[in-house]
C-alpha cells in the first residue's frame, strides 16, 4: 500500500495531511526519511515511524463467514440479482473474493476473504473440506428408496455430461423428504444434479457447515469475522 494511504489507515490522517507530513520529512521508513507518498509499504518488511513514534500496521486481511439468504447471487457484479457483497456492511470490500458459490436459491454458509492463498486452500480440490447440505426433496422417499440412495451416493453417481462419478459422499435421511448430504467436492449444481440423477428434485437447499465451521448464532443475511483458529483450520 502507498505510504500516504497507509498513514490514513493506521493513524487516521486525511490523505492531504498524510502527504503534508511526508513532504515535511516527518515520516521514516525503516530508518530512512521518505518524502514520496507513493512509496509502497510492505508490512512484513518495513517499520514506519512518524514524529519518532513507531506506528503499528493495521491488518486489513478479511476472513468472513456469511449466512447467505435466498435471492442473492454469489458474484461480485450482477445484472439480475443483488450480490452477496451487498449484504456485508464493511467499508473496503474491493478485494474480497468468494470461496466457491451457492446458487441464488440456496441459503447458508459462504466464506469470503481478501487472502487469495487462503481462498485457494478452502476451494482446492486437492484438499478435503467437507460441506454439509440440508436438502428438501419434492418426492417423498420410502425406506427402501432411501437405502438405495444412501448406497448410490456412497459409491458415487454419474452426473449428466461428467466422465467421472461423484466422490463417495454421506447421505442421511431425517424424514421421507429431508436429508443431510456431506460432500467433499463442489461440482456445478452438484446437489441438485445428484438428486436429479436419483430421480428426485431438490426444492430447498441450505449449506449448514463448511469444514468444522457452522452457522450457530448467525442469522440469514448476517456476516461475522472468523477467529484465528477458524482461519487456521483451513490451512495445511
Ligand atoms: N449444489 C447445488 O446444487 N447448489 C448449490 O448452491 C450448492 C451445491
Amino acid at each position: 500500500m502507498r505510504l500516504d494511504k497507509w498513514l490514513t489507515k493506521t493513524i487516521g490522517l486525511t490523505r492531504s495531511e498524510a502527504k503534508k507530513v511526508i513532504r515535511g520529512g516527518r515520516v521514516q521508513v525503516s530508518g530512512e526519511v521518505i518524502k514520496d507518498g507513493s512509496f509502497i509499504i510492505d508490512n512484513s518488511v518495513h517499520k514506519v515511524e512518524f514524529g519518532g513514534q513507531v506506528i503499528e500496521p493495521v491488518d486489513e486481511t478479511l476472513y468472513l463467514l456469511l449466512n447467505k439468504p435466498l435471492g442473492f447471487e454469489c458474484t461480485l457484479k450482477s445484472k439480475h440479482y443483488p450480490t452477496v457483497l451487498e449484504l456485508i456492511d464493511l467499508p473496503n470490500l474491493k478485494d474480497v473474493r468468494l470461496a466457491g458459490r451457492l446458487d441464488v436459491d440456496t441459503t447458508g454458509a459462504l466464506l469470503l476473504s481478501t487472502d487469495g492463498q487462503w481462498l485457494h486452500f478452502v476451494t482446492s480440490p486437492k484438499r478435503v473440506c467437507p460441506k454439509l447440505y440440508e436438502v428438501t426433496l419434492f418426492e417423498p422417499m420410502s425406506e427402501a428408496q432411501q437405502a438405495d440412495a444412501i448406497d448410490e451416493v456412497a459409491r458415487g453417481i454419474y452426473l449428466d455430461s461428467e466422465e467421472l462419478p461423484t466422490l463417495p459422499a454421506k447421505l442421511e435421511f431425517t424424514s421421507p423428504t429431508t436429508c443431510e448430504l456431506t460432500l467433499t467436492e463442489g461440482k456445478y449444481h452438484q446437489v441438485k444434479r445428484m438428486f436429479a440423477a436419483l430421480g428426485n428434485h431438490v426444492t430447498a437447499l441450505h449449506r449448514s457447515k463448511i469444514g468444522d465451521l457452522d452457522l450457530s448464532g448467525l442469522e440469514l443475511g448476517d456476516t461475522r469475522f472468523l477467529t484465528s483458529d477458524e482461519i487456521a483450520s483451513f490451512m495445511p
